[in-house]
C-alpha cells in the first residue's frame, strides 16, 4: 500500500480537489516565478505566452509554451499573470470563450497611489478581481497570491531553498468549489490557504498587498515580507 502523500496541499481532503492542470498566463516575473515554484511541487503546469515559439528565458524548459488560448483551453485553473488595467481587460476579451466554466485566478496588484495618480480602487470601488468577474461572467474568477512577491517565490528565492515559514494566503472567490480547488493549489504550491470569502474581499487583499508593499519598503525593499493570520 502506498504512503499517504504528506506535502502541502495532498492530503485527503485536499488531493481530490487540486486541479489537474494549471495553465499560467502571461510569464513575466510572477508567471515564472509561479512556474517554478508549481515544478517543485510536482504539480502539473502549462505556460500560455504571447509569442509561444520565442523561448522565454523564465520559463523552465520543462514547461511547454503554448498560445494564451491553447493554454488556458487545456487546464483546469488559470492563473492570469499580467498587468492590471488595460492588459488584464484585452486578455479577459481574447480568452473569454475558452475561459467559460473554468476557474480563473486574478493576482494583479494596482499600482501603488502616487500624489499624482487618481485614488486608488479599494473598498469604495471594485478590485481588479470583480471587474475581471464582469467581463468573464462564465467563468469563476477568484483573487489570491496578490500578496506574494515573485522574488519569494522564484528559483533563486528563499521558497526554493525551503527558507521561507509558510506563509498564509488568503483566497477570496464566491463559488465553493473554485474555492476548493484555488486553495489546494495555493497549499500545494507550500502556502497556507485561507478562505477569505466572496470575490468582493478582493478589495481588501489589493490593500493589504499595498500595505504589505509600503512595510517591505520601510524594511529596506527585500521583496520578502509577506503575511501569517494566526488561527484558533
Ligand atoms: N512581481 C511580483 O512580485 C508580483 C507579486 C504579486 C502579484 N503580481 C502581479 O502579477 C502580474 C504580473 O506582474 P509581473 O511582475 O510578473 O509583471 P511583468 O514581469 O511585467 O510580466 C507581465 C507579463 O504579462 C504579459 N502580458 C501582458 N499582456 C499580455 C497579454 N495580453 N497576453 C499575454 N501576456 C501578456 C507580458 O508578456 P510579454 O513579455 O510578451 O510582454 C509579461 O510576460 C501583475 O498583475 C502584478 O500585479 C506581481
Amino acid at each position: 500500500m502506498s504512503e499517504p502523500d504528506s506535502r502541502p496541499g495532498r492530503g485527503a481532503g485536499a488531493a481530490s480537489s487540486l486541479p489537474a492542470r494549471t495553465a499560467v498566463v502571461g510569464c513575466g516575473r510572477m508567471g515564472s516565478a509561479l512556474l517554478h515554484a508549481a515544478l517543485r511541487q510536482g504539480l502539473d503546469v502549462l505556460a500560455g505566452v504571447r509569442e509561444p515559439r520565442r523561448r522565454r528565458p523564465g520559463v523552465p524548459p520543462e514547461v511547454a509554451q503554448l498560445t494564451p488560448g491553447q493554454a488556458a483551453a487545456a487546464a483546469e485553473l488559470v492563473v492570469l499573470a499580467v498587468p492590471p488595467g488595460e492588459p488584464l481587460r484585452q486578455l479577459a476579451e481574447q480568452l473569454e470563450p475558452v475561459l467559460a466554466g473554468k476557474v480563473v485566478l486574478e493576482l494583479s496588484n494596482p499600482a501603488m497611489p502616487r500624489r499624482d495618480m487618481p485614488a486608488p480602487r479599494g473598498p469604495w470601488g471594485p478590485s481588479e478581481a470583480e471587474l475581471l468577474a464582469r467581463r468573464l461572467p462564465r467563468a469563476r474568477v477568484a483573487k489570491a497570491l496578490n500578496t506574494v512577491s515573485a522574488k519569494a517565490l522564484g528559483p533563486l528565492g528563499p521558497a526554493a531553498r525551503g527558507e521561507w515559514p509558510r506563509p498564509s494566503v488568503p483566497v477570496a472567490v464566491d463559488d465553493p468549489a473554485a474555492q476548493r480547488l484555488v486553495c489546494a493549489w495555493v497549499e500545494a504550491l507550500g502556502f497556507e490557504a485561507v478562505p477569505a470569502g466572496p470575490l468582493t474581499h478582493a478589495r481588501s487583499l489589493e490593500h493589504l498587498a499595498q500595505l504589505l508593499r509600503h512595510i517591505d519598503a520601510q524594511s529596506g525593499r527585500t521583496g520578502l515580507v509577506g503575511c501569517r493570520i494566526l488561527r484558533p
